[in-house]
């Protein structure tokens, strides 16, 4: 059965229809969910600004890592390369949910793996959201929900942060109380702000039953504080997401996770089976099963990327420059006063060095990702160069 037939099947058609959606949407929906469109990160070419890699360049631009895996997850995915004729060698889906319900605490029904964030937020959009049931989002915030809610004809709500870059969780509730979906990415990119668990718990606990609360922890290995991830032991109304592009240095291998009750899971897949989920190339799974339980690696990377990012921040502070407080990931916003972000971004690109883009309820910033401790040097000697000429 095609994706298209299986949205056509009395069940499902009838909740979407419940939704708002109309037949013609349909042919929409299963172009998302079978990846026919490219809403996420595969398709840089629709964000606001390309991302596409300047080679060569001192890349700080895609919240990269500044380095590849941890070396055990390397050595690890390495090693199964010389059995990649079988599907799967030894069970290693297996052995990821049993070294993630490890770290987590959580059951392994609870925990599914997906080639990154992409789909899982595509999907939880399309179960979630509809013409009739909106979706609430800080701003600024990670944009992919902003395209998929457009693409599917839902309303986006965007709510300012609040004083301390948080997410403004009460302000998000009354800015739509009837939306499908709630989504909360914390550390927030692209500020790197962190929205404290109490929020999280509160606009969990007073949406409407109904809606699906989507935390995004894509950045929260580099903050190294409490996460959501408990919340859906005892919730069927949470999701929360996380990927191993970041910390973990992934971003190519594509992995992530998403943590959810059973029953939420199976209501987003149940549009195609288990096409995506569960189905990955057995380097990836390697290198995460690996790497996740290495607390000790994990801690020393959060603090080489901390003390580099203070540092830069610092230097950037001492020429004059504003630089938005409480980042806790590997990305920060640099205030340029007197010059845009694009000619910033240009300025830079002529010293070699491809920084991020502006957001637009910040306009006169740019998001720079944390590199290596050489990488900010070179960072550090571009802004001093552009600043004096
Ligand atoms: C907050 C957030 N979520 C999800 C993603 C998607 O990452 P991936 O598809 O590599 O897992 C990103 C990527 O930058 C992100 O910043």
């Amino acid at each position: 059965m095609t994706l298209l037939e299986k949205l056509k099947t009395p069940e499902i058609a009838e909740d979407l229809h419940d939704r708002g959606y109309s037949r013609r949407d349909l042919g929409r929906i299963a172009a998302l969910l079978g990846g026919t469109v490219a809403i996420g990160r595969a398709a840089p070419a629709l964000a606001q600004q390309s991302a596409r890699a300047v080679v060569g360049a001192v890349r700080i631009g895609s919240n990269e890592c500044w380095t590849g895996p941890l070396p055990a997850g390397a050595a690890a995915a390495m090693k199964i390369v010389t059995e990649g004729n079988r599907y799967e060698p030894n069970n290693e889906h297996e052995k990821l949910f049993a070294a993630v319900s490890a770290v987590e605490g959580l059951p392994a029904t609870h925990i599914r793996a997906w080639p990154g964030s992409s789909d899982p937020l595509n999907r939880v959009a399309v179960t979630f959201a509809s013409p009739s049931r909106g979706i609430v989002t800080a701003d600024p915030t990670y944009e992919q929900i902003w395209r998929t809610g457009a693409w599917l004809g839902a309303k986006v709500t965007k709510v300012p942060l609040g004083p301390n870059y948080q997410h403004d969780v009460k302000a998000m509730l009354a800015a739509d109380p009837n939306a499908g979906l709630y989504y909360v990415c914390s550390p927030n990119n692209p500020t790197g702000t962190l929205t404290p668990i109490e929020d999280i718990v509160w606009l969990a606990e007073n949406k409407p039953k109904d809606a699906v609360l989507v935390v995004d922890e894509a950045y929260i290995h580099f903050a190294g504080t409490a996460n959501a991830a408990k919340l859906v032991a005892s919730r069927s109304d949470v999701l929360v997401m996380r990927t191993f592009s970041k910390l973990f240095g992934m971003a190519g291998m594509r992995l992530g996770l998403t943590f959810a009750a059973p029953t939420l899971h199976e209501k987003m897949m149940r549009y195609d089976g288990f096409q995506v989920s569960n189905m990955l190339p057995m380097t990836a799974v390697a290198c995460g099963t690996a790497s996740l339980p290495l607390a000790a690696e994990i801690k020393a990377r959060r603090d080489e990327m901390v003390a580099v990012r203070e540092k830069t921040i610092a230097h950037i502070e001492s020429r004059g420059l504003k630089v938005l407080p409480g980042s806790h990931a590997n990305m920060f916003m640099v205030d340029w006063k007197a010059k845009t972000p694009k000619q910033m971004m240009d300025a830079f690109l002529a010293q070699n060095v491809q920084i991020g883009r502006a957001w637009s309820a910040y306009p006169t910033m740019s998001r720079v990702t944390v590199g290596s401790a050489d990488d900010m040097a070179k960072f550090r000697i571009a802004l001093d160069k552009i600043l004096m000429a």
